[in-house]
């Protein structure tokens, strides 16, 4: 049902598994910083350790030919390359390490999928301003710009920024991830702005220096919750439905695939809710200049992180003070039928991907997707046998197939997260996505495959095997 060239990957990201948050000269960043401050994490938990994957490469490159594998995403630590953010100051170290996690993957014949920037900036950068400042989208491209030169020969899959609209919701509007700061209905809009910005430069720096002798591609990974109207018969929630979408995946897939700005319907809902509330500052959804990279074009896939769905209906603008919630303007509700998986958040629903990939093809101009991210946690006693889990992505993967064959998206690769699990940022450790099981009562920090990993390994052999065999 896959075809033989089918990527099927697993996921992670570098602070939430390496470790090492001071090894050979690493630089602190944000997560560092914000881990370690009294009340933010689970526990007080941090990923000072976390799965130790600086030092136990070895061990995850085992799990990763267990599953048997073809991709393996991971991101590089800004700060563990370049401890004070800029060029000025390379830590060789810690292009050894990353040299050999990708050296080892290609000799496994695991193609590495890197993702430049995943929510962990050089503190030594926030503190001059961070992504509120515009300055940030030249030092993230000369960042990327030496990652690509340095890195660029093997690596062929390249993720500038991971999920943006997550970054700023929860580090700028929320308050809830690092930098922890609530400034609401205005910083997240000023942060996703300079996201885009840095994400367009580093496409086009790779776009006119690198693509022809790499022949790699550049995109970004954006995630959404399928959303539907809770009455699909109510104009009110349909409307509040596409406006919902239009401020989650709309708001950077809008600009990168349609038109190089943000959705209309985004845009003049906050301009109501100015206007209504009495706000008279700058705009609050910043515009692109003419001095900003062009942002349409910027991507050369559609890299998708799904976990959940939603119901939708009109009535968010309750709320009387300044916040993206009044600006959206929907309530958001799950479907009692949806059964929870681990985290109060995640209501799974296979259907919504398939829905949701439709809705991409039809909406950003049918691109080539891949799945980034997509999984199941568990939270409380642990299971080993986690027959729930297995079932929830065949289900899913399932329905990736139905996308394909019957809705004809053009979808290239899956990715679960996550290899193993990891530091799952303000849940800490007390919550598991992995595929494979991490003891993190053990120093050995061992790692044992769940029920999950081998139902996923066998799909994958099952898929491999009959793609060779077409
Ligand atoms: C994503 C994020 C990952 C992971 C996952 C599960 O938003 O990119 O780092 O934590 O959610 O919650």
């Amino acid at each position: 049902m896959f075809p033989s060239d089918f990527a099927w990957g697993a996921s992670t990201s570098a602070y939430q598994i390496e470790g090492g948050w001071q090894a050979d000269g690493k630089g602190p960043s944000i997560w560092d910083t914000f881990s370690h401050e009294k009340g933010r994490v689970f526990e007080d938990q941090n990923g000072d350790v976390a799965c130790n994957s600086y030092e136990l490469w070895e061990k995850d490159l085992e799990c990763i030919q267990q599953l048997g594998l073809t991709h393996y995403r991971l991101s590089f630590s800004w700060a563990r390359l370049l401890p004070d953010g800029t060029t000025r100051n390379v830590n060789h170290k810690s292009v050894q390490y990353y040299n050999r996690v990708i050296d080892d993957l290609l000799a496994c014949h695991v193609s590495p999928m890197v993702t430049l920037y995943h929510f962990d900036l050089p503190q030594v950068l926030e503190d001059l301003g961070g992504w509120k400042s515009p300055g940030i989208a030249t030092l993230f491209d000369n960042y990327a710009k030496f990652c690509f030169q340095t890195f660029g020969d093997r690596v062929k899959l390249w993720l500038t920024i991971n999920e943006p609209l997550t970054f700023a919701k929860l580090g700028y509007e929320d308050g809830i991830h690092a930098p922890g700061v609530k400034e609401k209905g205005i910083s997240a809009y000023q942060v996703g702005h300079n996201l885009l910005r840095a994400h367009a430069m580093a496409w086009h720096s790779y776009d006119s220096e690198y693509r022809a002798t790499q022949r790699g591609a550049v995109s970004l990974a954006l995630n959404s919750d399928w959303l539907e109207p809770l009455n699909p018969d109510s104009n009110e929630d349909i409307t509040a439905t596409e406006r919902d979408l239009a401020f989650t995946l709309g708001w950077f897939a809008w600009p990168v695939f349609v038109t190089g700005d943000y959705p209309e319907i985004m845009r003049s809902a906050i301009e109501h809710r100015s206007k209504k509330l009495g706000y008279s500052g700058p705009p609050r959804l910043p515009s692109f200049s003419k001095d900003d990279p062009t942002i349409l074009g910027t991507a050369d896939f559609f890299a998708l992180n799904y976990y959940t769905s939603r119901k939708v209906k009109a009535g968010g603008d309750a709320e009387q003070t300044l916040c993206m919630k009044s600006d959206r303007d929907a309530l958001e509700f799950i479907d009692p039928s949806w059964p929870i998986c681990g985290v109060s958040w995640l209501a799974v629903v296979p259907y919504g991907l398939r829905k949701l990939l439709k809705y991409m093809k039809d909406t950003f101009n049918d691109p080539t997707v891949y799945i980034t991210e997509n999984g199941f946690s568990q939270m409380g006693p642990l299971q080993m046998e986690d027959v729930q889990r297995c079932e929830f992505s065949s289900n899913t993967i399932l329905e990736v197939a139905k996308a394909m064959q019957e809705d004809g998206v053009k979808v290239h690769g899956y990715f679960a997260w996550s290899l193993m699990d990891n530091f799952e940022w303000a849940d800490g450790f007390s919550v598991r996505f992995g595929l494979f099981h991490v003891d993190f009562s053990d120093a050995k920090l061992s790692r044992t495959m769940y029920l999950y990993g081998q139902e996923f390994a066998k799909i994958i052999s099952k898929h491999q095997k009959s793609g060779q065999t077409q």
